[in-house]
């Protein structure tokens, strides 16, 4: 069987994983893999019947039942809807911790993951991908920056795109998501021990994709295919 390089970027909360794993999708002609597009994309679902997300066992009757799908261009489905632009809602932001945080769905959504992983070089942003989904990866990434500095960013992608919050409100709801995220039972949000740490405080976007870039071509044979 052919072997396949995976690149794992896992961190808090809006450090900047999905925009940087994309340019490096492109640059190294890999698949990209939005993990907590999967997560969103359930607690979407739950929303839709009316279940209640902080109620797990709700919750959970709809696994087996959503049929989640990452297009290549990007876009999400759940059982063949477009769920693109739902998935980065407030409402689905806010409950997403919860969800994430039911054990047997995540291994649902693990089971997915590796699935997609099987089928070329992949790169792949999330929580515990280093740690739990791909423990095998060829290079682990955990990129963080400080509070304010993703809430900064944060808010100013979503006056971008015209969604309407303050700052204030951008900081309550990371924090509020790491906390969660980082301290689940199982798979919790933290850095694998083999995973390089990338504080990107001080970066701009470009400046961390050259640093991931860097350590790919040093480590990988993944340079051979680079735009
Ligand atoms: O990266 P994101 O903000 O789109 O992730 C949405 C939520 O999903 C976030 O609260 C953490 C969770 N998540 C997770 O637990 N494990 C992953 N591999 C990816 C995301």
């Amino acid at each position: 069987m052919k072997k396949f390089y995976s690149i794992a970027i896992d961190g808090p909360a809006a450090a900047g994983k999905s925009s940087v794993a994309k340019i490096l999708a492109n640059r190294f002609n890999l698949i990209y893999i939005d993990t907590g597009a999967m997560y969103r994309a359930f607690t979407y679902a739950v929303l839709k019947n009316n279940l209640d997300p902080q109620n797990e066992e709700e919750s959970c009757k709809l696994i087996g039942k959503v049929d989640i799908e990452l297009l290549e261009n990007g876009k999400v489905l759940v059982n063949n809807e477009d769920v693109t632009k739902q998935i980065r809602d407030f409402n689905v932001s806010s409950n997403v911790s919860y969800i994430a945080s039911y054990k047997l769905i995540r291994l649902e959504m693990v089971k997915l993951q590796r699935k997609m992983a099987e089928k070329g070089n992949v790169i792949m942003d999330g929580r515990d991908i280093g740690t739990y989904v791909l423990p095998n990866a060829n290079i682990k990434i955990y990129q963080v920056a400080e509070l304010k500095e993703r809430a900064k960013r944060r808010y100013i992608e979503n006056l971008e795109k015209g969604i309407n919050c303050t700052l204030e409100e951008v900081i309550k709801d990371l924090e509020k998501r790491d906390y969660i995220d980082s301290h689940r039972a199982f798979a919790p949000l933290k850095p694998a021990d083999d995973a390089i740490l990338l504080d990107t405080t001080k970066y701009n976007k470009d400046e961390v994709v050259e640093e991931i870039s860097k350590i790919i071509k040093e480590n990988t044979p993944l340079k051979e295919y680079e735009k």
